[in-house]
């Protein structure tokens, strides 16, 4: 008899979210930071996390990142639970400060590719190959603090993408650029996902951004967390931003994210869009 040496499980999810609680111990008892959220993310998709401060994005995000446990659920990357980290799963930041200020731009896309033991000539074509598809090629021996804001988001971008990791995280990573080059980014992002197809995980607390970066958005509730509704918005992007049917679409999830209501004995909903 032929046995095959693994499962084949068709059409699984690449991410699978379950029914994820997550607590921070506090001064006095516990603070809840999502609860019970469930979600599944295909690969190549632009998956965005939304939903008001406080609601546990950033933390769902370092669950995936296997940066913390969850308290209740679990979380399984391509059918294996999440334990730890791991260069499967690779996060973009906020913050400008994420890269090495006393490295230079390939220097910094090099570190961890060289960390993981990848030979320096290979890690530096990859740096170079990546570096050039962000467009800092004539940048290369910069260092950050002589980059704006935009660039060292590209740099970030560039690093993250040259590991091949199976989904990128990304945490509000345009949140501190003025709003053009907010706009340039994601027609970048936009671009560069044209051509790669990564597998993408996008947190964001701006409707907009969501609607522009995600073909799949799950809104979530105020603190704690929950899940709220789950949209496909593959249909909107940078050339649809402003439309009728774009600001429909952002006013009902505006709604819905705002709308009040005890959200705690109300089912998830699908949004028709
Ligand atoms: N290290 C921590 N210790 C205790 N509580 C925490 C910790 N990190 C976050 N929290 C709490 O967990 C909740 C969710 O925080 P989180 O940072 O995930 O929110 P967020 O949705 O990313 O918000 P923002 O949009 O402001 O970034 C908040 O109530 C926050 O105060
Ligand atoms: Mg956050």
């Amino acid at each position: 008899m032929n046995v095959l040496p693994f499962q084949v499980v068709p059409n699984a999810p690449l991410l699978r979210a379950q029914g994820v609680t997550i607590e921070y111990p506090a001064a006095q008892g516990v603070v809840q930071a999502t609860h019970d959220v469930s979600f599944d993310v295909w690969r190549g998709d632009r998956f965005v996390l939304l939903g008001p401060s406080g609601c546990g994005k950033s933390t769902l995000l370092k669950a995936v990142g296997g940066f913390i446990a969850p308290r209740a659920g679990s979380l399984q990357l391509d059918g294996r639970d999440i334990t730890g980290p791991g260069r499967d799963r690779i996060v973009v930041f906020q913050e400008f400060d994420q890269l090495a200020p006393w490295k230079t731009v390939r220097q910094n896309v090099m570190f961890p590719l060289l960390a993981g033991k990848m030979p320096k000539r290979e890690a530096e074509a990859r740096a170079l190959y990546w570096i050039g598809k962000v467009g800092l090629s004539r940048f290369l021996d910069a260092y950050p603090h002589t980059l704006s804001g935009g660039m060292k988001a590209r740099v970030a971008i560039a690093r993250a993408l040259a590991m091949q990791p199976e989904i990128l995280l990304m945490d509000e990573p345009f949140a501190a650029l003025d709003a053009l080059t907010r706009r340039r980014m994601h027609e970048e992002l936009q671009a560069l996902w044209e051509e790669v197809r990564f597998t993408m995980l996008f947190v964001t607390h701006s409707i907009e951004e969501a609607l522009v970066v995600g073909n799949r958005i799950l809104l979530l509730s105020p603190h704690p967390g929950r899940v709220r509704a789950e949209l496909n918005s593959h249909q909107f992007g940078l050339h649809s931003a402003g439309g009728a049917e774009f600001q429909a679409t952002a006013g009902r999830i505006h709604d819905l994210l705002f709308g009040g209501g005890d959200v705690a004995d109300e089912p998830a909903r699908a949004v028709q869009s």
